[in-house]
């Protein structure tokens, strides 16, 4: 295995321009610090609009904070340009919520491998069945023959989603950034996308950091928690401390908001609602990754 980097968010903030009204801004991240070291899976969680997915767009160099850096081992993130870049991507991957806008809808799944497996791994042509195979096999999808020639209209959402994971996959990265991840597909779902996240980030190393709103989800899913209100940390801490002690009253509320939180370890019922895809608002037309829907 190789060796793994950290990713450290120090004192980060960013502002948009709120549109329509010249000069008046709006704090979507107020100087967030946080880490992920090599192979831990961390939870970001916070309520709709705390900052959650700007940060994911920071941290997958899609976007440039206001203020404050991002590192990922010796690399400073937010100054990465060209062939450096296009290394970063291969390093750190994402999966958004949204496995219907994640895949391009003129591709069959067997390209949608093949393109990063080309273009972030280097592999020659004659590579890419095999290799595109395997990844399907990994994520679950198999026997692999039968999902290759597919176009994503023609997958389960949970299908899909294994599909862009796979693809998040292929160019071994270390990082996974998981943005709502479940929160889309069907409650029976979202216990085993989880399970195959927490398989994929303990048997390959991955680091993962893990956004959601769903505390239960990151139960399931994470060893840490950053708890973000309105663009800056109010806790963190384990997992399990958190969600058994909580310190700060907003994570109470969020924790009060979860219909039940068992102490048992059941994770059926992962709850998690229906939300409106973050919708690629990136600037200067960068994407986050190469790995992703382009034409
Ligand atoms: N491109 C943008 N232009 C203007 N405001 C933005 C932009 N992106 C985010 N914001 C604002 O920044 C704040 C944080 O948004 P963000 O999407 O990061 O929240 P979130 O925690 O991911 O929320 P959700 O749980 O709903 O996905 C919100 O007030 C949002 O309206
Ligand atoms: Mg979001």
């Amino acid at each position: 295995m190789s060796a793994g980097r950290s990713l450290e968010v120090r004192d980060v903030a960013k502002a948009f321009r709120a549109r329509g009204s010249r000069g008046v801004s709006v704090q979507a991240l107020r100087g967030v610090s946080l880490r992920v070291e090599p192979g831990e899976a961390v939870g970001l969680v916070g309520a709709s609009g705390s900052g959650k997915t700007t940060l994911a767009l920071l941290v997958l160099a899609a976007q440039r904070p206001s203020r404050g850096s991002i590192f990922f081992g010796e690399t400073r993130v937010e100054r990465l340009r060209g062939r450096a870049l296009r290394a970063y991507r291969r390093d750190v991957q994402y999966v958004f919520q949204d496995p219907y806008a994640a895949l391009n809808p003129l591709h069959t799944v067997a390209y949608a491998l093949a393109r990063p497996l080309a273009n972030l791994r280097g592999l020659p042509d004659r590579d890419l069945p095999q290799e595109a195979a395997a990844l399907l096999e990994r994520v679950g999808l198999g026997p692999a023959e039968q999902f290759l020639p597919k176009l994503p209209h023609q997958l389960s959402g949970g299908q899909r989603q294994r599909v862009v994971i796979a693809r998040a996959l292929a160019s071994r990265p270390k990082l996974l950034v998981a943005d709502e991840p479940v929160s889309m597909l069907d409650v029976s779902l979202r216990a085993e996308i989880l399970a195959l996240l927490k398989d994929l980030q303990t048997s390959e190393g991955l680091s993962m950091l893990y956004i959601t709103h769903d505390l239960l989800s990151a139960r399931v899913a994470t060893s840490r928690l950053v708890v973000l209100e309105r663009g800056l940390v109010v806790e963190e801490g384990p997992t399990v401390h958190v969600l058994q002690h909580p310190q700060h009253p907003y994570t109470r509320r969020l924790i009060d908001a979860v219909p039940k939180l068992t102490s048992g370890g059941d994770v059926d019922g992962v709850s998690g609602g229906q939300r409106a895809a973050p919708g690629g608002r990136t600037e200067g037309g960068e994407e986050p990754g190469a790995g992703g829907a382009g034409a």
